[in-house]
């Protein structure tokens, strides 16, 4: 059963999972935490930074994993993951660099790559909090909508739904990447807890599909009813978007 939190606004929910964030910290302070990028976990990753600023948490034994890097593409690309987690989050904290993961969108041996990843979650003990966004065709990570799903870290060939939507941070579609590696359902079904962020006008009708009391593979983000810990975090104006609203 998914859990249902609606706030009044968007800051609203990034306070509360920044909240949930770091009391799961402050009682477990080698936390494993699964991370997504997206505009969406901005707001969290922000208050984040001023709460470690404010010296009310400490990353220093924190592990984190990201679910997912375009492919390929160098870590030093202002478009890559890598660069992102660092310019908002992981430069102003004080996690460890050697404790942060993320694919590398640069490795010549992608296969070897998101075996190595699988690998590294399960040594770390597996993944406590798994924080999510989803993309505007419902997949998460970057499991595209498709008849099957795969479970493991893995290759994906990008939908050209998810090229055009992401080409808004590109100065043209043509330079978004075609491929990405990404944590597979499995992987993500793994984590204890999941929180997923659903935010915006363009997002109701995942929103819809997650409550709608059916799943399916094609929109990855409706199999979370099955997780046992999964808390859906959204605001009013897009629960009123929705048939519920
Ligand atoms: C990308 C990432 C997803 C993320 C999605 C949504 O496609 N692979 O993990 O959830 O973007 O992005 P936004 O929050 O900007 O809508």
């Amino acid at each position: 059963m998914l859990k249902l939190k609606v706030f009044k606004d968007y800051d609203e929910m990034c306070a509360y999972t920044a909240e949930e964030l770091m009391a799961a910290i402050s009682k477990k302070p080698d936390l494993v935490l699964g991370l997504p990028t997206g505009s969406t976990p901005l707001g969290v990753y922000s208050n984040l930074v001023n709460s470690y600023k404010s010296g009310k948490v400490d990353f220093s034994r924190v592990t984190t994993f990201n679910l997912d890097e375009y492919y390929p593409i160098d870590k030093n690309d202002p478009q890559s993951y890598y660069y992102f987690m660092f310019n908002n989050l992981f430069s102003h904290i004080n996690v460890k660099k050697e404790n942060i993961h993320i694919p590398d969108g640069s490795a010549k041996d992608s296969d070897f790559e998101v075996e190595n990843y699988e690998k590294m979650i399960e040594e770390a003990g597996g993944i406590d909090i798994q924080l999510l966004g989803s993309g505007i065709n419902g997949h998460i990570g970057f499991n595209e909508p498709a008849e099957s799903l795969n479970l493991k870290t893995h290759k994906v060939t990008l939908t050209q739904s998810t090229i055009e939507a992401n080409s808004r941070f590109f100065n043209d579609i043509s330079e978004v990447p075609k491929f990405a590696l990404t944590m597979g359902v499995g992987t993500i079904f793994k984590a204890r807890r999941v929180i997923i962020l659903i935010n915006g006008e363009k997002k109701a009708p995942v929103l819809d599909a997650m409550l709608s009391g059916t799943v399916s593979t094609n929109v990855p983000a409706t199999l979370l009813a099955l997780h046992p810990d999964t808390t859906v975090v959204t605001d009013e104006a897009t629960m009123a978007k929705t048939k519920k609203g």
